[in-house]
């Protein structure tokens, strides 16, 4: 499920205010999203618990800028003081290793503070039914930041696929093959991001179904519409003694008979950050790729195949108003995580000005992360069963 917001800037008259968990020094996710933030000027950064260290959350506010009493020990204070400041911060975004997403998005929840939580959402999906539950009893907005349905690219492949320009789909065909774990790069001191992405204490039952088929789950899922009825995975180890996957084969249906076929790898030598699809419906079929995200390949029967180019041909209209540059300036990772911001900020103002949120723009849920945990849980089900068929229930 996408919850809707307007692409104005809201009513409210002001910038959001959020604080960050996690993302301090050495960390790779959260500059990312402070940068995306900024792109927008849509709000600033007020507050933070960038590391289990005061001393490092000190060291990177003070780079920051945020001021020194709104530095904290620990998300729980964090959540517990900026609610009963007269200027809280609006929302709060989560880049801390996976296990730690339930308790501090549940905190900040409880203490009435808007979130936006990195994939995967939590570690099992009876902590992610409890987080959609709470935000939906608070009235609070819950995003989960799915990078990649923020480019231009992708919206207009949903909106084509929506106006049946490929007819009925039939078969889709998605991968995310990368090579940086192909060596045990856990091993030793130097690689935390593959430390605790290896470490079931930390990363959950699966590593690579968890950091990168979830991302390919929701890409399938955002694009198509369609909702997994049950899949057939087969999970590898292929680095010998890590601890968790790092390569995984699924195959699935659809509820309405279509097929597809995933493949996701952290061992794939020579690929960087290969996610990419293939769509073939009754009347044609479509395929992108992240690392040339402001293109895509359409094939539509009796029509000549091209390739279509954001910025030089033109959009529908939701898809359109996520191109911010024109044709020929490659747009990225920083501009898509910038749209779902966007989105998500906008929405945010309009619901803090009394205005409901209209359809123009779109941001991930926290739906779409509990949708996301359980196809980590399907994937791993099926594959200790020994790759047998497993039903899937989605929201
Ligand atoms: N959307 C995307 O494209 C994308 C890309 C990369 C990572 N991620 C997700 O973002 C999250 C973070 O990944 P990363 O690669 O940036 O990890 P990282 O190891 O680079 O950074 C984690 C940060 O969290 C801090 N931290 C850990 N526990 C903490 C706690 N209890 N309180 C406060 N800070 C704490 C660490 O000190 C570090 O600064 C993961 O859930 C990952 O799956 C998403």
């Amino acid at each position: 499920m996408i919850q809707a917001g307007k692409s104005t800037a809201g009513a409210a008259g002001r910038r959001l205010r959020y604080g960050m968990v996690g993302g301090g020094e050495g960390s790779f996710i959260g500059a990312v999203h402070r940068a995306a933030l900024r792109l927008d000027n849509i709000a600033e950064l007020a507050a933070g618990c960038f590391s289990r260290s005061f001393e490092k959350t000190a060291a990177a506010g003070s780079l920051l800028g945020v001021e020194r009493d709104r530095l904290y020990e620990n998300s729980r204070q964090m959540a517990e003081r900026e609610s009963s400041r007269p200027d809280p911060i609006d929302f709060v975004v989560i880049v801390t290793p996976n296990s730690t997403h339930y308790e501090t998005a549940k905190n900040f929840l409880e203490h009435g503070i808007h979130v936006v939580c990195d994939k995967p959402l939590t570690i099992t999906s009876s902590e992610a039914v409890e987080l959609v539950a709470l935000a939906e009893e608070r009235g609070l907005q819950f995003g989960v930041t799915y990078t990649y349905s923020g480019y231009p690219a992708v919206r207009q492949i949903r909106e084509l696929i929506r106006r049946g320009d490929i007819g009925n789909i039939r078969f889709v065909s998605g991968e995310y093959p990368q090579d940086w774990l192909a060596e045990p790069a856990e091993r030793g001191s130097g690689n935390a991001q593959a430390q605790w992405r290896t470490d079931p204490s930390t990363s959950g039952i699966s590593n690579c179904v968890g950091d990168i088929g979830t991302h390919l789950e929701h890409m399938i899922s955002y694009v198509t519409g369609l909702t997994i009825r049950s899949l057939c995975a087969r999970l590898d180890t292929m680095v010998e003694g890590r601890r968790l996957d790092d390569n995984a084969s699924v195959m699935l249906e659809y509820a309405g008979g279509a097929k597809g076929l995933y493949w996701c790898s952290q061992i794939a030598w020579g690929h960087d950050n290969g996610l990419s699809f293939r769509i073939y419906g009754t009347k044609g079929s479509v395929s992108w790729s992240q690392e040339t995200p402001d293109r895509y390949e359409l094939a539509v029967t009796g029509e000549t195949k091209r390739t279509v180019i954001r910025g030089r041909d033109r959009f529908f209209p939701g898809a359109e108003t996520l191109v911010r540059i024109p044709a020929g300036h490659p747009e990225g990772y920083y501009e898509a995580f910038a749209n779902i911001y966007r989105s998500y900020c906008t929405a945010l103002l309009d619901r803090k000005s009394g205005i409901t949120p209209s359809a123009e723009c779109e941001y991930p849920t926290a739906v779409d992360g509990l949708n996301g945990v359980r196809f980590v849980e399907a994937c791993v089900e099926s594959s200790r069963g020994g790759a047998v068929w497993v039903e899937l229930g989605q929201r």
